[in-house]
């Protein structure tokens, strides 16, 4: 049932995530959006005298799970209720461990969710924008467990490194003891493209400074890990970002280079309405660059227009990090899927060249996200990082 998001937790990465959970003798566990089960049999493998219950809206998947599972409480009830603890007839804050892969869907920002997120020590994270239901599983998992009890959670990209929840980010560092992170690899759910993370974190505040980023392979079996201090986390925490070349890179950040994007402020669809010529991610992206024509636009705002020694970056879509070209006559309207890159002339060629080296392209692969269509921010682009010599600073 795609409404439920229901993508069940593969064996290697259910084992994985509850491996990574230090808890001695916990009494007990739950599972909110159990499903087929899948986390809390890999749980049960560990800790066998615990006292098990499952959350799930699906009666037919608890139904089934009920014949193999008979030993786990489970309940068919909505886990985004403020009344979950009543109804599952566990109190708020005593729950030992938290084990959840929550469905990945946009909510409405309802008050109740606001005052889940609160109660959880979250305050920062009610002004995120869009609320999602793996954030309020996130947060209803915190209201459940004791002070010091243990969550391991699957979550999306979004959580880990998408500018909407830095807010999060620093509730989860700041107010709670996050101790890993774990990328997994992509693809390793059926049916989506979801790029997920394991998260482990203890309930409340500790004075650790650290956190491990770890990356896990296909088996998931944890190839690679580091350890990045908190602080460095706000911005974003995955393993592939921290452990990239373009961190430690001595260079300056287009922003620091003085360099304007700007993205189209019409689509492809309006601008062929209104029967405009546009560049578009669709158009073609010589690397030899683009001569054009000095177009004249009828429209009623003025568009974004490249023009002569504009870079441009394609800014969505699976294959945006190889769109990239410059303008070298003429000018064009660009759409809402394309940066105009804008840099005066002594940096043009050093940026330029970054952009298309192997490194720069490694960079940005790694700051793009997006379950399906992949997006460059605008931020990170701006934080793309160039080696500029004595002779592009001088040159005039
Ligand atoms: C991504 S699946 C994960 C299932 C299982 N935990 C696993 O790891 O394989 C999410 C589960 O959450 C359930 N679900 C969706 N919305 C829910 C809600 N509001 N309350 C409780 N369960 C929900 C779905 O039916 C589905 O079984």
């Amino acid at each position: 049932m795609a409404y439920l998001a229901q993508y069940f937790t593969k064996d290697h990465f259910s084992n994985l995530l509850i491996q990574n959970i230090d808890f001695r003798g916990p009494k007990v566990i739950v599972d909110l959006g159990i499903g087929d089960g899948a986390l809390t049999v890999a749980a049960i493998k560990k800790w066998r005298h615990a006292k098990y219950y499952g959350v799930d809206v699906d009666k037919e998947r608890l139904d089934s799970l009920n014949e193999r599972l008979p030993n786990v409480r489970l309940h068919n009830i909505n886990s985004l209720d403020i009344s979950l603890g009543k109804s599952i007839k566990i109190k708020m804050g005593t729950v030992d461990i938290a084990i959840c892969n929550p469905p990945y869907l946009n909510l409405k920002k309802r008050s109740k969710y606001k005052t889940i997120l609160r109660n959880a020590g979250l305050n920062n994270s009610v002004n995120i924008p869009c609320y999602t239901s793996d954030l309020i599983f996130l947060a209803q998992n915190i209201n459940l467990l004791r002070d010091k009890g243990t969550l391991g959670i699957i979550v999306p990209e979004g959580i880990v490194c998408g500018h909407n929840f830095n807010l999060l980010r620093k509730d989860l560092l700041e107010r709670h003891d996050l101790k890993m992170v774990i990328q997994l690899e992509p693809k390793i759910f059926n049916k989506t493209e979801a790029k997920t993370y394991i998260l482990i974190l203890d309930k409340g505040q500790t004075r650790t400074r650290t956190v491990q980023l770890c990356k896990a392979d296909l088996n998931g079996k944890i190839e690679k890990r580091i350890k990045i201090q908190k602080t460095d986390l706000i911005e974003r925490m995955d393993y592939k970002y921290h452990a990239s070349a373009n961190k430690n890179i001595k260079g300056k950040t287009l922003k620091e280079l003085g360099v304007t994007i700007r993205r189209g402020n019409y689509s492809k669809n309006e601008l062929e309405k209104a029967k405009q010529i546009y560049f578009h991610t669709t158009s073609n992206w010589s690397i030899n660059g683009l001569s054009l024509r000095n177009t004249h636009y009828k429209l009623n705002k003025e568009p974004v227009i490249a023009k002569k020694g504009d870079i441009l970056i394609g800014r969505v879509g699976r294959n945006c990090i190889d769109k990239i070209t410059f303008v070298k006559s003429g000018k064009i309207a660009v759409t809402d899927c394309v940066y105009k890159v804008s840099i005066s002339e002594e940096f043009r060629e050093a940026v330029y060249n970054r952009l298309k080296s192997e490194e720069g392209k490694i960079y940005l692969q790694k700051v793009i996200h997006g379950v399906c269509a992949q997006v460059l921010s605008k931020k990170d682009l701006e934080n793309f990082k160039v080696f500029v010599y004595k002779r592009h600073v001088h040159k005039k």
